[in-house]
């Protein structure tokens, strides 16, 4: 029988993962462009272990934390042989490679991915700006990270008039699974995480704050 919860619960953290040690410079930059707000850096021989919280309120909490640090050696391992099983990247690749790859590039969702849930949509807009920036011309960036968004499904004239005006999801033809909200998508390989450990997709999240259902409370297909 379930147990009947009565008190409080939040998420209260996530443990990731960059890739090597020679990743936590880029992975710390990465973070500090997502608006996370580093609250430790501890130097270890095995590359640095940070603490971030997602915003300033949880600062000294038990909750909205993330933890990186570098791919641990037996994971490492334990990645390295599933790939030489499934000889990534050589011609005789299996093709379920190809075939998650396919399907992760159509749908940010797919596998496992990080949603993280923001009040400000000026601000998301402004974070993947300059993300997108980064994408582009900074150095220890470039070529990590793609981003890619979803609109919700339309119909409201104020949400969709107030995209159409938006600097980054004017363009954007592909909708998420429900209304009133929208998602930005940044995939990177200086996280690991799912199923090869080649990378991550952390979601950014707005929903319109009045609307009685939204992205995040009901699902809706088409
Ligand atoms: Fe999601």
């Amino acid at each position: 029988m379930a147990i009947q919860t009565t008190s409080r619960r939040s998420i209260g953290h996530t443990a990731l993962h960059y890739p090597t040690p020679e990743d936590a410079r880029a992975a710390e930059r990465l973070m500090a462009l997502l608006g996370f707000i580093k609250t430790q850096e501890l130097p270890l021989p095995t590359g640095a272990f940070y603490r971030y919280v997602i915003a300033g309120e949880h600062h000294d909490r038990g909750d909205g934390i993330l933890y990186i640090s570098a791919c641990p050696p037996a994971q490492r391992a334990y990645f390295d042989a599933v790939r030489a099983a499934l000889k990534f990247g050589q011609p005789d690749e299996h093709p379920s490679v190809a075939a998650l790859r396919a399907a992760q590039a159509l749908d940010p969702e797919y596998a496992f991915h990080l949603g993280i849930l923001t009040d400000s949509l000026d601000e998301l807009e402004a974070t993947m700006l300059g993300l997108q920036e980064a994408a582009e011309s900074d150095p220890l960036l470039k070529g990590r990270i793609t981003v890619s968004y979803n609109r919700p499904l339309p119909g409201d004239p104020l949400v969709d008039g107030r995209l159409d005006a938006s600097p980054v999801f004017g363009g954007v033809t592909r909708h998420a699974y429900g209304r009133n909200g929208v998602q930005a998508f940044v995939a990177t390989d200086l996280l690991i995480n799912g199923p090869t450990g080649d990378g991550l997709v952390i979601e950014l999240d707005y929903i319109w704050p009045d609307a009685a259902h939204h992205i995040l409370s009901v699902v809706e297909v088409g």
